[in-house]
């Protein structure tokens, strides 16, 4: 599967109709990632769920339409729970480490997934359950040895002791779940496998007579973009398959014993490569023959992770046949007062002047959640879906802002 490119004749639409800076997301593609993902691990386990990541792309028209799909929603907020919720979704995934009473109030009315975070939530499920006289099923999210340690209990020789004292202390409570997430833009699939393979040791000694009802294995799986010490201009797409393979392969055994239901939450490798930033130069600080410094009307305040990876870019060719060949190193700065506010350096690319476009690339996760009106407002998003675009978010405006100002 390709990443997210644009023609010639689109750029022109889109600044045309939508005006730059706009971000672009292709929903077709990551509907066809989804269908990718859920179709690996299917194939491998019947039982398994693709869950979105909401805080990875918070678009209402690229997550209804996944939900379509038959996505269910993985939520950390009371914030991202209501947007679920106006999205009329049925079944949720609710992690993190912020569940506040309302949520879970709600959640377990609803049978969401609770995934516990930490251990004061354990008390406070219990008492919301009780309340409503129910017993709550719940997963508790364990800390593998790669990556991520602060969330969840550590996944060490003491945490089946440590779970059972906490479900005998909790009448209101069963635990039948285990998540984890270990990490983001994993590359190496070795890594899952590790994780994979540290879990299934862990899940052996289950300490429950009930069986396991969930596994959710979170997101990881990396994108297109290299971090700027990377050397790669552009990685592939990474391979589901081989992802699938390194998680399901450990744990093969425990899905034969507890048949659990299966849940993957992938984030970035669902939306970054599928999103770019069209952006228009706005003036050209040096050009010689070698080398160009050029501002762009768009920055780091509207793809805040510039500043870990150097994501690809496409541009506008030169406008004739020499330049179109001939490639400059180019600083690419943003408009904004911040010596920092730079996406590219030494990046070669062909002669640029006033006007031109320039498409950065695979900035499809993290940066609708992140970006901030900083200096500028943040740009709108163009929807291409059957090869149409359409605007998934307008252009913010002054009177956006003043609306919440008191003054
Ligand atoms: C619990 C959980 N699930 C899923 C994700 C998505 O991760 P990624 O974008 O790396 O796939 C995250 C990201 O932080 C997370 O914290």
């Amino acid at each position: 599967m390709k990443s997210l490119s644009i023609t010639e004749q689109e750029a022109q639409i889109l600044i045309k109709d939508f005006k730059t800076p706009v971000y672009v997301f292709d929903i077709d593609r990551i509907s066809d990632r989804y269908t990718d993902i859920q179709q690996a691990f299917k194939n491998r386990y019947m039982a398994s769920e693709v869950s979105l990541s909401y805080k990875t792309c918070p678009l209402m028209g690229v997550l209804q339409h996944l939900q379509y799909l038959g996505a269910i929603p993985e939520v950390v907020s009371e914030f991202e729970f209501d947007m679920a919720n106006t999205l009329g979704s049925q079944r949720k995934v609710i992690n993190g480490p912020n569940k506040t009473d309302r949520v879970l109030q709600q959640a377990i009315l609803n049978h969401d997934i609770i995934n516990i975070d930490h251990q004061e939530e354990f008390g406070r499920i219990n008492t919301l359950a009780q309340s409503v006289n129910k017993k709550v099923e719940v997963g508790v999210r364990l800390s593998l040895d790669q990556g991520w340690n602060r969330f969840g209990f550590a996944c060490d020789t003491h945490v089946w002791k440590q779970l059972v004292q906490v479900q005998s202390a909790h009448q209101h409570i069963k635990i039948v779940g285990i998540h984890v997430h270990i990490g983001t833009a994993i590359r190496d699939v070795k890594t899952f496998y590790q994780a994979a393979d540290q879990l299934q040791n862990a899940l052996k000694e289950w300490p429950f007579e009930w069986a396991i009802q969930w596994l959710d294995l979170g997101g990881g799986l990396a994108g297109i973009s290299p971090k700027w010490e990377q050397a790669e201009i552009e990685y592939p797409v990474p391979d589901v398959e081989d992802y699938a393979n390194a998680w399901i392969q450990p744990l093969q055994s425990i899905l034969d014993i507890h048949q659990p239901l299966l849940i993957m939450e992938p984030g970035r490798t669902l939306f970054e490569p599928f999103g770019g930033l069209l952006s228009q130069v706005v003036t050209c600080r040096e050009q010689n023959s070698t080398t160009q410094s050029l501002v762009l009307n768009a920055g780091i305040n509207a793809v805040p992770t510039a500043r870990v990876y150097r994501h690809p870019l496409q541009c506008a060719q030169g406008s004739n046949e020499v330049e179109q060949v001939a490639s400059k190193q180019t600083t690419l700065y943003g408009p904004l007062c911040m010596q920092s506010d730079t996406l590219a350096t030494d990046t070669p690319l062909p002669t640029l002047n006033k006007g031109d476009w320039v498409f950065v690339k695979g900035i499809g996760a993290y940066n609708q959640s992140r970006s901030v009106p900083f200096i500028q407002p943040r740009p709108g998003v163009v929807g291409k879906l059957n090869g149409e675009f359409m605007w998934l978010r307008q252009h913010e405006t002054l009177g956006d802002h003043l609306q919440l100002e008191c003054w």
